[in-house]
């Protein structure tokens, strides 16, 4: 009895840790690999309208993955700095993936034209935008204050690539 009463503490600590670093890279590995299942479809893709439909899949599964892992992040503990370390290798790794599948996405843009879908495209660039920015917002959240800055920095890169879709896709 009294053995419980002492654990019970340390069982809810545990369970509000169980997200942590190596979970938020999980949940990141997730988005790159689908972001990379897009790239493939994208590049593939002959221009033809039933083509478009696996990277309209895939383009709403990344959303969900992406607002999976803000939900995994913001339901972590804070991360100390080797877990940010884990999370930032991934996150990293994974702004290589956004570069190649968006400069991919703004090479069919003639064919998206064609087919009138380039404001479709266009919305989805901005929703995948707009998650993104709010997984970075939680992540920037459970990172130490002086790892803060390399976030930031991570963060403007990947809305860097957002923005070359974003504006080549706004002239349509
Ligand atoms: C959300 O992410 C967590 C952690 O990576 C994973 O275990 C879970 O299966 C994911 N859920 C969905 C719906 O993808
Ligand atoms: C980077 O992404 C590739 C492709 O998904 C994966 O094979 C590799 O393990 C990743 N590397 C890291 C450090 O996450
Ligand atoms: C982004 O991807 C394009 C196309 O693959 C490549 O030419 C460019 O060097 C990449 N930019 C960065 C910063 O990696």
């Amino acid at each position: 009895m009294r053995f419980t009463t002492v654990l019970a503490p340390l069982a809810f600590l545990a369970s509000t840790v169980a997200a942590s670093g190596a979970t938020i890279a999980d949940a990141v590995g997730v988005i790159n690999t689908v972001t990379l299942e897009l790239q493939s479809k994208v590049t593939s893709w002959k221009g033809d309208l039933l083509g478009t439909l696996p990277i309209i899949v895939a383009s709403t599964e990344l959303l969900t993955d992406i607002n999976n892992a803000t939900k995994t992040t913001k339901a972590s503990a804070p991360l100390d700095a080797l877990e940010a370390l884990t999370v930032a290798i991934a996150v990293n790794n994974l702004s290589g993936s956004v570069n190649a599948t968006i400069s991919a996405i703004i090479a069919k843009k003639h064919q998206f034209d064609k087919l009138l879908l380039s404001p479709v495209i266009l919305l989805n660039l901005e929703l995948e935008k707009d998650a993104t920015d709010k997984l970075g917002a939680a992540l920037a959240d459970k990172v130490p204050e002086d790892l803060k800055a390399a976030a930031a920095t991570l963060q403007a890169t990947i809305d860097g690539y957002f923005n070359t879709g974003i504006q080549a896709y706004k002239l349509f």
